[in-house]
């Protein structure tokens, strides 16, 4: 049981706000992060925030010169309504963890069952002692719907009085700092009260975003277990108070069912919906929404649990990972998955590539039903793109923004933001991945075929013919600290791939379905020039290095001077100015290495490990996003002990703090790169035109690894071992593979062991 929680006894205010986003809740529309429901001490700084994934406001960007087509808006993720409060008086005495005498104090998060538990024993300065047990629980059952219990037990002999107060407050504002890029800097008051009322024994909270308009209700019930108590409520313009007051010298418990409606998902009739959610739920007893909870949750580990044996801490921080993948993961048609998930405020709940590429290949191998809303999602943004493209001065094509929430760009710094076209290939890859794990011809019919289309119309107008080979221009790779540049190679072979599939999705949808070709209007020509374009596009190489350089001039660039800078100048983007970083060739993360990992094929391998040593060298991996796929890499070049010791720093990036910034909300994509350097990785496993393969790796650290694999209908577990690899195929009827060259056929639970 131990390596499914997480457990912490801190109460430093720094680790706490860590620990706010450590032990923050969610089910893909609801977010709540790790605040004590009771609060803090004065002087003490948190960032209490509960958030519903994609509600936001518009918020103008500021700009000392704008020019033509910077984007003049943008989206932010908003802090809604706090329904956390739960403050608890013994005998007149406020509890608090930081006065009285705090023993036994644990807060655990259980990963098996989803929840998190607080117990401790206060005794109060008047020498009153309490057990007091809380659990918070944001259910996947009813994804409106979350609940906080909490416990108190008397340990003294005489009764007290115990007083319950619980709040709603819906004067809420965002978290800022002017300090910190990658957190808002201003426009944190954003929703304003609208209305404030009690219905049959619920309440109601309702807000009401200043630009967006948007609207969102929480509904509230609360209830006492004991059987003689006094209560009453009160109401403000703000929000709601309820005291329960009553002697006790047995234990008692306290409830507090919550529910938010919001109109991007509910329709005007927020409010009603809410009720309606609220009063199918706060019936039902809490054990039984911790029992729907682990069922849930038994059915998501099912095929997404990694066992990883001889190492219990790190077993632990890939559930973690994972665990959080799956709160963070939008599953309706508004929503995403946020670069911090729904844990905190950085990034401010924007979709970036971080989805696609580090995080869909977790759902699509494990739950590929999830997956495909993922993508479902991105495609509802597609018209938006194809708006962008125009903007930015496009004929036609889709050009997917940088970061987004509702499809319109809202990146104001264009050299690191909008100039990443790459996104809208590794949007494109993304859907090419699901056509080969999946087969899911209708899909590719109706979603995928268009947004290859799309995207290749983009490339075809943003690059040009020069002698015979075509060129990308005045792009930024992955690597922020190299911006707008000619033929980034990573952006080039992915356009390639991209175009080379836009044209095959024309050939395949010719002969049997016209109707997408139609409405797209396009033409055998236009389907050739892809071709054309792909078939000579150009990606840049380095004869005397060997290796794919960067871009252009990368390699003729100052190599930065890493001996000389003082190891509190990282990240380098929070000390010097990008200028000052564009002129030296030092990256922000992988960039080459990642285009050698997605399009291993378009490389042959001496040139990938030429390339990995000579980047590994001037990669900083101040973005959460490199340390993965310099592990995979690694791993597939057989440096193994280098893929572990990688691989060791995205494991407990957060749980450790390792980027200093985890208060602002859990490196979401990092995560997604866990499962990635593990399945990929170590595992060696690649899904290809030509099939699935493996090529296990085992560190010498682990005893053994456990994962399984979905691929078109069939799944398979793959146990690692130093001597041995077993399969085993627990879904299916037969499913042919690849072992490190060696063809396998396995058949529905017929264990096949593969000796090394
Ligand atoms: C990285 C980007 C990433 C973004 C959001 C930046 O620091 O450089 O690649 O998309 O964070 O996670």
């Amino acid at each position: 049981m131990e390596s499914w929680t997480i457990e912490n006894t801190s109460l430093n205010n720094q680790e706490l706000l860590t620990n706010e986003s450590l032990f923050s809740l969610g089910n893909g529309y609801i977010g709540v992060r790790g605040n004590f429901e009771e609060g803090y001490q004065e002087g003490m700084t948190s960032i209490r925030g509960t958030y519903l994934n994609a509600f936001h406001d518009i918020t103008d960007i500021e700009y000392g010169e704008k020019l033509h087509g910077f984007p003049g808006k943008q989206q932010k993720l908003l802090n809604v309504i706090d329904a956390q409060t739960v403050e608890m008086h013994v005998n007149g005495e406020r509890f608090s963890l930081f006065h009285g005498d705090l023993t036994d104090y644990k807060r655990t998060l259980n990963m098996k069952k989803g929840f998190v538990e607080r117990s401790m024993k206060w005794k109060s300065n008047q020498g009153d002692v309490v057990k007091i047990t809380s659990r918070k629980l944001v259910s996947f059952h009813t994804r409106e719907f979350y609940t906080i219990e909490w416990t108190v037990e008397p340990l003294t002999s005489r009764p007290v009085d115990i007083k319950m107060v619980s709040r709603v407050n819906g004067d809420v504002a965002n978290f800022s700092d002017p300090n910190d890029p990658r957190v808002a800097s201003g426009h944190s008051k954003r929703s304003k009260v609208t209305g404030v009322k009690e219905a049959n024994g619920c309440f109601v909270v309702e807000n009401e975003t200043y630009e967006s308009c948007l609207k969102v209700a929480c509904a509230t019930s609360t209830s006492f277990y004991f059987d003689k108590y006094d209560y009453d409520f009160t109401l403000d313009n703000k929000g709601i108070e309820e005291v329960y007051t009553a002697t006790i010298n047995e234990p008692v418990s306290f409830v507090k069912s919550i529910v938010y409606t919001d109109t991007l998902r509910h329709g005007e009739q927020t409010v009603e919906k809410a009720i309606e959610i609220l009063n199918e739920e706060r019936h039902v007893p809490f054990y039984e929404h911790l029992k729907r909870q682990e069922n849930d949750l038994n059915q998501f580990w099912s095929t997404a649990d990694i066992t990883i044996s001889g190492d219990e801490e790190l077993q632990k921080g890939i559930r973690f990972n994972l665990f959080h993948l799956l709160q963070s993961a939008g599953q309706d048609e508004v929503s995403n998955i946020a670069a911090k998930g729904l844990s905190g405020e950085g990034y401010e709940g924007h979709y970036f590539w971080d989805t696609e590429i580090y995080m869909l290949p977790m759902f699509l191998m494990t739950h590929p039903e999830m997956a495909k809303k993922l993508l479902l999602h991105r495609y509802s943004l597609l018209d938006s793109a194809r708006e962008r493209a125009k903007e930015v001065g496009h004929k036609e094509g889709a050009l997917f923004p940088w970061r987004t929430i509702t499809g319109t760009e809202c990146s104001a710094f264009f050299p690191a933001g909008t100039a990443q076209y790459h996104i809208s290939a590794d949007i494109a890859y993304s859907f090419i991945q699901y056509d080969l794990v999946t087969g899911d011809e209708q899909f590719f019919k109706e979603y995928s075929a268009e947004v290859l289309m799309e995207t290749a119309r983009l490339w075809l107008d943003t690059g040009h013919f020069y002698k015979g080979e075509f060129r990308i221009d005045n792009v930024t790779g992955p690597d922020e600290y190299t911006c707008i540049v000619n033929n980034n190679f990573f952006t080039n072979v992915m356009a390639q791939y991209n175009l080379e599939w836009a044209k095959k999705a024309f050939d395949r949808l010719k002969d049997y379905d016209h109707s997408l070709i139609e409405k797209l209007g396009v033409t055998e020509e236009e389907a050739a020039r892809w071709e054309k374009a792909a078939r000579t596009m150009y990606l840049p190489y380095d004869e005397e290095r060997g290796i794919n350089p960067q871009d252009d001039t990368f390699l003729q660039k100052a190599v930065w001077d890493f001996e000389n800078t003082p190891s509190d100048h990282y990240p380098l983007l929070l000390n010097y100015h990008p200028l000052t970083l564009y002129r030296y060739q030092v990256c922000k993360q992988a960039d080459t290495i990642l285009a050698h990992f997605l399009l291993e094929d378009t490389a042959d391998e001496e040139t990938i490990a030429r390339s990995y040593d000579y980047y590994e060298k001037v990669t900083t991996h101040d973005s959460s996003l490199s340390y993965c796929v310099f592990s995979i890499m690694a791993a597939k070049l057989g440096k193994v002990d280098k893929a572990y010791d990688y691989f060791m720093k995205t494991a407990r990036l957060d749980l450790d703090n390792t980027h200093g910034n985890t208060k602002d909300g859990l490196h979401m994509a990092n995560m997604g790169g866990t499962w990635l350097a593990i399945v990929f990785g170590f595992g060696g496993v690649r899904v290809k035109e030509s099939g699935l393969s493996f090529a296990p790796n085992l560190p010498k650290e682990w005893g053994g690894c456990t994962f399984h694999v979905y691929y078109q209908g069939n799944v398979v577990q793959v146990e690692m071992e130093e001597a041995k690899t077993v399969y085993t195929l627990v879904q299916g009827n037969q499913l042919a593979f690849n072992h490190k060259g060696q063809s396998i056929t396995a058949t529905k639970d017929c264990v096949v062991t593969v000796t090394h």
